[in-house]
């Protein structure tokens, strides 16, 4: 049986079974049949989950970019790779071939190594959604360095942040951004970020918005001219099979964001196994995935999972509202796409306005539906199934992370049948668990427990940068043994599984993941706080929304609450950017606290969603009598 690809039911199960029972055959033969290797590996896999030390194709050597192109080229040298669809519908879209991929890659990778990039070495992408942020990427694993690409929403003492930590010695920039009906300075952000980043020797820069910028002497060079004299081919470096590939910062429980390092062949073989089966993606389909490549969503299925694949993905630079809200179903009729992956945020988002935005499209040729990022609630879930979907374009709803590298539970479109708010199934070779607090395994149905997954997986991240034991500590100490997504969940009398949201300081806000330390940390800089503590609460469009709990040092000095309010958000925007401003602050006179100084948070989140009919066990709380005041005073 050809396990690369799951035709039924039947040999899901099949499939399932045997990645259980013989997960190195299982995987092994998948890695051996699709793949172009240098050198198989000696062991398929290696693993012990206490020291969270995972290897995979072991001393196999391979380059993941010869696989996602070089290889194609004679079956599909000349067929579109990338579509680039501009911000501005007006402007034209662009039809990138494999043949025409091959040369800009070679052509970038031989500018990375002129400028002195070597194998291991880290480059900073911080870019719009233009061809050049794939190319970047793809140039990079190329020659081997390591690409960080932070999403180019993210501020300058966040991006300061990002390079610093993982010491990157290049930034791939552009001079501006499109972004609906507004253009942002990115190369001005990156320019403030590097007076902290003494790690960095160059910049490159692409034109884009044709802005004025400051080009430093002796760091930053634009990139055209130099793209132009490169040679225009490229031997690709030999890439051990653990060998870093990427590292992508996401946001943990502590103030530091976490980098998550992925390495080359097992994301390789995770990602393009992954997307061939959850998008059901035939040869001459046409891909579209709306997220940014700036998020793991963008990294495994804009770049790495399609083109792995042979297919056609488009880059979309735009947004969902410009130049009004029918640009999606604008972007679908005009390119024919076949496969439409993304977030419930957006879906809700446009589900509010009027339906003749959708309905004076044709969507006929979408067969396929994603959905990534948050739980997607009913309500959604059915307006993307009857006006986008025509109720003949299954649904797939897929659960995964940053760290799991791909889609780990998600129903295959044709196969698993769908049901509205379940991620279904987990793919071949996924195992989850569900563990209640003492550390059992949940055996019930619809008992909500903490998802594990207790079997490593080709596409798991195998450290955090700089910090093993961080890594240890978060994923593989809660439930030893075991890897913790963080996430709760449920199953069903079959088997299906329900993601139920996070389980820690992670609040999930229009799908981006955002850590609640980190915006404390920011907000507790701002001169008149004393202390805050961040929760999430529900909001209709957003999924969920932050509400900040503040209590100020001097009471006096700042009076005016409207206007502290908004230098609050303004301290946030310019530490983090502007995804995580908060929508409600309450200045409060003290925070509830444990006896051991901890703040309660449970009880604010319950206060925040306005559910003020069981707080629990207050008795451990060292100023229990401000609950009532927080309660009295809550935002609406
Ligand atoms: O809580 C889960 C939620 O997003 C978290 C991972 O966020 P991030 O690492 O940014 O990756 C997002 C894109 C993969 C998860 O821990 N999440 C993601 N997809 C779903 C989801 N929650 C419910 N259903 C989903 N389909």
């Amino acid at each position: 049986m050809n396990y690369y690809k799951i035709s039924n039911l039947e040999s899901y199960f099949k499939a399932y079974k045997k990645s259980v029972k013989e997960p190195e055959n299982f995987w092994g033969e998948i890695a051996d049949e699709n793949f172009t290797w240098y050198q198989k590996w000696d062991k398929v896999l290696d693993y012990d989950m206490i020291n969270a030390d995972i290897k995979w194709f072991v001393n196999g050597k391979v380059n993941i970019v010869k696989n996602c192109i070089d290889r194609h080229l004679n079956k599909r040298g000349n067929k579109t790779a990338i579509i680039f669809e501009p911000n501005n519908p007006d402007e034209a879209a662009q039809h990138i071939t494999y043949l025409e991929l091959h040369e800009r890659v070679c052509r970038m990778a031989n500018v990375l190594k002129d400028k002195g990039i070597k194998k291991g070495d880290r480059v900073c992408i911080y870019l719009p959604m233009i061809p050049e942020l794939a190319v970047s990427l793809l140039a990079c694993a190329r020659i081997g360095a390591i690409h960080s690409v932070v999403f180019a929403g993210f501020s300058a003492s966040a991006v300061a942040s990002r390079i610093t930590d993982s010491e990157c010695k290049m930034v791939i920039t552009s001079d501006g951004a499109y972004r609906g009906n507004k253009s942002i300075d990115l190369k001005g952000i990156v320019d403030e970020a590097l007076e902290k980043c003494p790690s960095v020797e160059s910049v490159l820069v692409v034109k884009r918005t044709n802005t004025d910028v400051r080009m430093k002497e002796g760091r930053d060079q634009w990139i055209q001219p130099l793209l132009d004299a490169a040679a225009k081919d490229n031997v690709a470096e030999i890439m051990d099979a653990e060998d870093p590939l990427f590292i992508l910062y996401t946001s943990g429980s502590t103030g530091k964001p976490k980098g998550m390092v992925h390495t080359t062949a097992g994301y390789m073989v995770y990602t393009a196994f992954t997307f061939k089966n959850i998008f059901n993606y035939k040869e001459h389909d046409i891909y579209w995935c709306t997220a940014d490549i700036g998020w793991i969503t963008g990294h495994s299925y804009i770049v790495y999972g399609p083109l792995l694949n042979g297919a056609t993905t488009v880059i979309f630079e735009g947004v969902p509202s410009y130049p009004d809200f029918s640009r999606f179903w604008d972007v679908i009729d005009k390119h024919k796409i076949n496969q439409f992956y993304t977030a419930p945020t957006a879906i809700r988002a446009l589900a509010k306005e009027n339906l003749s935005y959708v309905e004076n499209h044709d969507l006929s040729s979408i067969k396929v539906l994603g959905s990534v990022g948050e739980p997607i609630n009913e309500e959604a879930w059915h307006w993307y199934n009857n006006h986008v979907g025509r109720k003949t374009s299954p649904i797939t709803d897929t659960w995964w992370q940053t760290e799991t590298g791909g889609i780990m539970i998600a129903p295959l479109p044709f196969i698993t049948p769908t049901k509205p708010t379940y991620a279904t199934l987990p793919l071949p070779g996924i195992q989850p668990v569900l563990m209640d607090d003492r550390r059992n395994e949940i055996e019930d149905n619809q008992v909500v427990g903490s998802l594990c997954i207790k079997y490593p997986w080709p596409g798991i991240a195998r450290t955090i940068w700089g910090d093993h034991q961080r890594f240890i500590d978060t994923y593989f100490s809660a439930f030893p043994g075991k890897y913790f997504t963080g996430d709760g969940a449920l199953r069903d009398e079959v088997g299906y599984y329900r993601i139920t949201g996070r389980v820690d300081d992670v609040v999930i806000v229009s799908g981006h993941n955002l850590g609640t330390a980190p915006i404390e940390d920011a907000i507790n800089e701002h001169p008149a706080v004393a202390e805050s503590a961040i929760v999430g609460f529900p909001h209709d469009v957003k999924g969920n929304a932050l509400y900040g709990f503040i209590t100020l040092k001097e009471v006096g000095e700042y009076r005016d609450r409207a206007n502290l309010t908004k230098e609050i958000n303004e301290h946030i925007s310019s530490h983090i950017g502007p995804i995580a401003k908060l929508d409600k602050i309450q200045f409060v006179s003290g925070l509830p606290k444990t006896r051991s100084g901890k703040i309660m948070r449970r009880i604010l989140r319950k206060i925040a969603e306005g559910d003020f009919s069981n707080f629990g066990d207050t008795s451990t709380l060292l100023n229990p009598e401000i609950v009532d005041e927080i309660k009295n005073e809550r935002i609406d």
